[in-house]
């Protein structure tokens, strides 16, 4: 039986946006597959008095079971009252590459979903966008549609400008699909390996620096439609000492560089309203996993090594919210 998220005291993305953009800031937007993710996510943005997206892919659906991971996502609402303070919660469908997925989610209680149709030609993409803009709206539900290709390190792309998104574009696609915000490529990419060493400079501290998010393409973006809420993916930062943690305890993580964070908070402050962080989650857990792994070998209850591993997360998403994305005392 279908149940809307709002029977589940779940949001939608329309306010938030607008507030978002408006007051120079972006809403994270944080993936979970399991229950020490789920918490962490809401007790750092309860913590920090943020409003939250909880994202579910595709893969997550797979790894945990699409009906538990719900559940779980339906008992945030209550979850986050019994920590003292309620905070907006959006569940939101991460790169749905199909119309019936993303059906599947809004009949499921899903409050905003992802239509990924950039791999698709312009007019496929429009067609496919528009499709899921009908279903959702005449549910009350969000959808974000994307145009341009996220580059990535592997295919080599990175410094493709045809990978990136055509202010000339976003207009039509805004107008003829319906969509509620649109993700955009500038130069983020999914992923723990974003840069090659070989693609960075150095600074005067040794740090590998990246070459620079192509702002000039989303400044001409919000000029062909102002206030019109944009959303980053790839937008992790690959903290270095979660990468040496990894490594110093039995990883073999090769260098990896990710968006400095400076770059996403000048992001955050225009009309990026809403910023994509997976890959950072997964090196903190990792880390703290692995620590715990070498320093205590006879270790076999996961209470023990998960409990660090949720308290790691929760510290770099709570630091994200306050000194990156800006959504701190936000909700
Ligand atoms: O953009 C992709 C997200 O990081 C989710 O990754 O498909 O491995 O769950 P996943
Ligand atoms: P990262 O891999 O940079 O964390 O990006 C996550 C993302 O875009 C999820 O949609
Ligand atoms: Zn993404």
């Amino acid at each position: 039986m279908a149940v809307s998220y709002k029977e589940l005291g779940l949001a939608n993305t329309k306010t938030l946006f607008q507030k978002a953009v408006a007051g120079g800031y972006a809403i994270p937007a944080y993936n979970f597959n399991n229950l020490e993710q789920l918490q962490a996510i809401l007790q750092a943005c309860v913590e920090t008095k943020s409003p939250v997206i909880l994202q579910v892919s595709s893969g997550a659906r797979k790894y945990a079971n699409a009906t538990l991971l719900r559940n779980m996502a339906r008992g945030a609402v209550e979850y986050v009252k019994e920590l003292g303070y309620e905070i907006p919660i959006v569940l939101h469908l991460d790169h749905g590459d199909t119309f019936e997925l993303c059906k599947d989610c809004i009949d499921s209680g899903f409050s905003s979903v992802m239509i990924d149709g950039s791999h698709h030609s312009y007019e496929d993409n429009i067609a496919l966008t528009r499709k899921v803009v009908e279903y959702a709206h005449a549910h009350d539900v969000s959808v974000e549609g994307e145009l341009g290709v996220l580059a990535g390190v592997e295919d080599d792309v990175v410094a493709e400008h045809s990978s990136y998104t055509k202010p000339e574009e976003v207009e039509d696609f805004v107008k003829r699909t319906g969509v509620d915000s649109l993700a955009i490529s500038i130069g983020t990419s999914h992923g723990a390996h974003k840069f090659t060493p070989a693609q960075c400079t150095k600074n005067a501290d040794g740090v590998l620096v990246p070459p620079p998010l192509k702002f000039e393409i989303l400044e001409e973006i919000e000029k062909r439609i102002p206030g019109f809420p944009i959303v980053l993916h790839g937008s992790s930062s690959v903290p270095v000492e979660h990468v040496n943690t990894i490594n110093q305890y039995g990883g073999a993580m090769k260098a990896a560089v990710g968006i400095p964070e400076e770059q996403l908070r000048r992001a955050a402050s225009s009309a990026v309203c809403k910023i994509n962080i997976d890959s950072d989650g997964r090196l903190a857990m990792t880390a703290a996993i692995r620590k715990v792994m070498a320093e205590n070998p006879s270790e076999f209850d996961p209470r023990k090594y998960l409990g660090p591993a949720r308290d790691e997360l929760k510290k770099l998403y709570m630091h994200k919210n306050i000194n990156v994305l800006g959504s701190a005392n936000k909700a």
